[in-house]
């Protein structure tokens, strides 16, 4: 062979690193997902390379075997070509003809609307093309929101790599409990809740010379509630600061500024920049649906600009009949595909982190039934809480003669775009939020798609050629579907975003801008409850410190409260590391068919992941028990001496968990999570303390925080929520599923074909008139 057989040496490695830009700090023997995405990539692009040795699949092992035999010129040779196809590929994006006139009507209009198929490059495109105009000049930057954590995460990769920069420096992202950016950072890209953080603590973002939300036709709660609020404070940056009649200050005929409450956001930090003049906001709206009217119409008739995109034909196929189980049907689809269909990648949408990775495990199932030369295929995951190392692996492309089968939830559908895919596979179904204002009960629930979902789902098997299209359900279906989805706005607990508005300084949030108001008696149900919690004082203004300390946490104010209580209880420790379990799905793996009442079958409680759980159990609850987990790992990585980071140790831990059937990858989040908001409790002044064994103690303090979420057991044996009058089960998840406890609270309610609820603990009744007698003291 004429690969030496010697190692990479360390200097290479280092300007390797730095070459490729962005992955200065990729080790040669990490198994990162940039590490692995890019020895992909070397392998299906090398040249002389031993490609048999892949085989096996995407192990990294078998990857970093190959490159450190390799010679490293090769390896150079290979990354020039990589830097050039990217290029080309740049260069070929349907965006790309049209730089020239897009920057041009970004310079003539203050808002512009663009519309663009998926997958023409608004997204990595736009932000290079307005900082090679000179848009960051003055040390300002651009700022782009996504609705979603993975996109952020992976399309600022893709650009530092574009760019040929190191992620975090001039090109970085920052989303909740993650942030990679520094001073130099000038293409910023984040979630939209993050950026309506932002301007808590900058209510005119003046760091932004512009602001693109893009996938505004996702209308999440915070992309509405971010375009009222940007047009106000476009609004004040494009006047000068002086003249206060424009922020709503009313002048008396002689000129004095009556002193009538403003209800703009910021306007007491307004003052600070009386005389200054703010610099102007450019905003830009990215949406993939074509209609842009509802937008522009709210933006005061703003511009729009269509990309044309580039878009093959794609079969439809429907089923026959109507399918009872529609994981069953995906897997049957996918192996019907893998023998029957030509190459190509196939996505699949599925609702969740749960039904994913119980997916993926049939598949692997399946795969060894399979003879040697029909295993050829590998899976790849991506949801929102993905570790953000996993996620680029969807990037990757299969090793050669393999079939990508990607496992995406609603993500795939516009946020990112996948190359390689010819086939798609779409139960027709989407996990969304769903609200009762009445009752003031969220839940999530799986709901159908609309035919507009249905239609961007179909669109992604034909990006690159003509592709087919598998929907889990009769043609007869389809028109039933709703044309396009309700906005999150109308279908979900407010409370947050009222807290929000009013640290942002807007008083009157019945009267707040929006571009489709939620009903009144949603807005009025969730002011009551932050008057409940406290957050609120009885004349609907923030409170001082309760309110604005609520504001500052990156959390539900429900979970805010129960960490500013648990420091008067002394168990903020344990409060920590509950509300970081809670803030993540499923710690532990259940089988699926408990999720479904219809399908579930109570002998599977005595199987394997219950015996697993016992040792981790409380009799008491669920919420001690997470935190047994949590300390459990936290004993094992000590007596082991296992760092985190260390992807050996890691390895390590990860294999305890699979043996105490915990799903690793949500421990790992939940850990990155409790560190992050323990940084934000300790910045904040509260006292952190643990109750140590008085959990007695632990237990009051739940009650306190989550006194709208108590239950009663009834005759039957059900129990009645006493906020909403909804009568619910203990969910069989729950440790506390055959209790006889008469009073509970829990944290989460679930709506399948039966209302359960999950993350139950026991609790005294009294308790609740003791320590919310503002609340309980009343009714009885
Ligand atoms: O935003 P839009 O849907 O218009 O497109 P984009 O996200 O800017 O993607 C443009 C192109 O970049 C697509 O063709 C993707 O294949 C590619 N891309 C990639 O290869 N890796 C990423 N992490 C992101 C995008
Ligand atoms: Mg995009």
């Amino acid at each position: 062979s004429k690969h030496n057989k010697r190692k990479v040496p360390w200097k290479f490695q280092r300007c390797l690193g730095n070459y490729i830009g962005g992955l200065k700090d990729f080790k040669w023997n990490s198994t990162t997902a940039v590490g692995e995405r890019l020895l992909s990539t070397l392998l299906t692009e090398m040249d002389g390379l031993e490609q048999g040795k892949c085989e096996t699949g995407a192990s990294t092992q078998k990857y970093e075997k190959v490159i450190i035999e390799s010679d490293a010129e090769v390896v150079l040779k290979v990354l020039q070509q990589r830097r050039q196809k990217i290029l080309e590929q740049r260069k070929s994006l349907p965006i790309a003809s049209v730089e020239k006139r897009l920057i041009e009507e970004v310079q003539k209009h203050d808002i512009l609307i663009i519309v663009g198929e998926t997958g023409s490059g608004k997204t990595t495109q736009i932000p290079q093309f307005l900082f090679n105009a000179g848009f960051c000049r003055d040390g300002k930057s651009i700022g782009i929101t996504q609705p979603r954590r993975v996109a952020a995460v992976t399309v600022a990769k893709r650009v530092a790599e574009e760019c040929g920069v190191e992620l975090g420096q001039k090109v970085g992202y920052s989303i909740r409990f993650e942030d990679v950016t520094s001073s130099s950072t000038r293409i910023k890209y984040m979630t939209d809740g993050l950026l309506l953080r932002e301007a808590l603590l900058d209510p005119f973002l003046s760091k932004y010379s512009v602001i693109i939300v893009d996938e505004a036709h996702e209308r999440t709660v915070h992309t509405d509630v971010l375009l009222g609020l940007l047009k106000k404070v476009q609004n004040v940056r494009s006047k000068n600061v002086e003249d206060h009649t424009l922020v709503g200050h009313k002048r008396a005929s002689n000129g004095t500024i009556l002193e009538k409450e403003n209800t703009d956001p910021g306007v007491s930090v307004l003052k600070q920049f009386q005389g200054r003049k703010l610099p102007p906001l450019k905003l830009i709206i990215m949406s993939a649906s074509l209609d842009a009217r509802v937008f522009s119409e709210y933006l005061g008739g703003a511009r729009a600009v269509h990309i044309q995109g580039r878009q093959f034909p794609v079969d439809i196929f429907y089923t026959v009949d109507p399918q009872t189980d529609y994981l069953d049907s995906a897997i049957v689809t996918i192996f019907q595909i893998h023998s029957n269909e030509a190459s190509g990648d196939i996505l699949v949408f599925l609702t969740g982190q749960e039904e994913i990775e119980s997916v993926e495990k049939q598949i692997q199932e399946n795969l060894k039934q399979l003879r040697e030369e029909d295993r050829k295929m590998i899976t790849v995951p991506i949801f929102s809480s993905l570790p953000s190392e996993q996620q680029m692996r969807v990037f990757a492309p299969a090793p050669p003669g393999f079939r990508k089968v990607i496992l995406a939830t609603n993500i795939a559908e516009t946020s990112v775009t996948i190359p390689g895919i010819k086939y798609v596979i779409d139960p027709g179904v989407v996990k969304a939020r769903s609200y009762d204002p009445v009752r003031g009960m969220e839940s999530l629930v799986v709901v159908p798609t609309s035919k507009a979902q249905a239609l961007q789902r179909s669109g992604r098997a034909g990006r690159e050629g003509p592709g087919k299209c598998f929907r889990l359900y009769p043609e007869s279906e389809f028109e039933k579907l709703e044309d396009s989805t309700k906005p999150e706005i109308k279908r979900c607990n407010l409370s947050n975003v009222i807290l929000q508005l009013k640290a942002l300084g807007v008083d009157d949030v019945f009267g707040f801008d929006f571009i489709e108001k939620p009903s009144r008696a949603a807005i009025k149900k969730s002011v009551e409850e932050l008057i409940l919690l406290g957050a609120l004082t009885d004349e609907c203004k923030l409170s001082d410190p309760v309110g604005r300390q609520m504001a500052r946490l990156p959390l539900d104010p429900i979970y805010s409260k129960a960490l500013i209580l648990a420091s008067q209880f002394n168990c903020l420790e344990e409060m920590l590391i509950v509300v970081a379990m809670l803030s993540v799905d499923s710690i532990f793996y259940e089988p699926r068919e408990k999720l479904d009442e219809a399908l579930f079958n109570p002998l599977f409680l005595i199987g394997q992941s219950r015996t697993a759980k016992k040792c981790f159990t409380s009799p008491e609850g669920d919420h001690l028990t997470l935190i047994n987990v949590y300390r459990a790992s936290n004993d094992f990585m000590e007596t082991r001496k296992l760092q985190v980071g260390n992807n050996k140790h890691e390895k390590v831990l990860r294999k305890w968990c699979r043996e105490n059937f915990i799903n690793s990858r949500s421990l790992r989040l939940a850990r990155d999570i409790h560190s992050q908001i323990r940084g934000h409790v300790e910045q904040m002044g509260l006292c952190i303390s643990s109750c140590g064994d008085d959990t007695l103690q632990f237990h009051r303090c739940l009650a306190a925080a989550f006194f709208l979420n108590a239950a009663l057991k009834q005759p039957d044996g059900k129990y009645r929520a006493l906020a909403s009058g909804e009568v619910v089960s203990i969910h069989p998840s729950s440790v506390l599923f055959r209790t006889k406890a008469d009073c509970i609270i829990f944290n989460e309610f679930v709506k399948t074909s039966d209302k359960y609820i999950r993350n139950v603990t026991i609790i005294d009744g009294f308790w609740l008139t003791e320590l919310a007698p503002h609340y309980y003291a009343k009714e009885e």
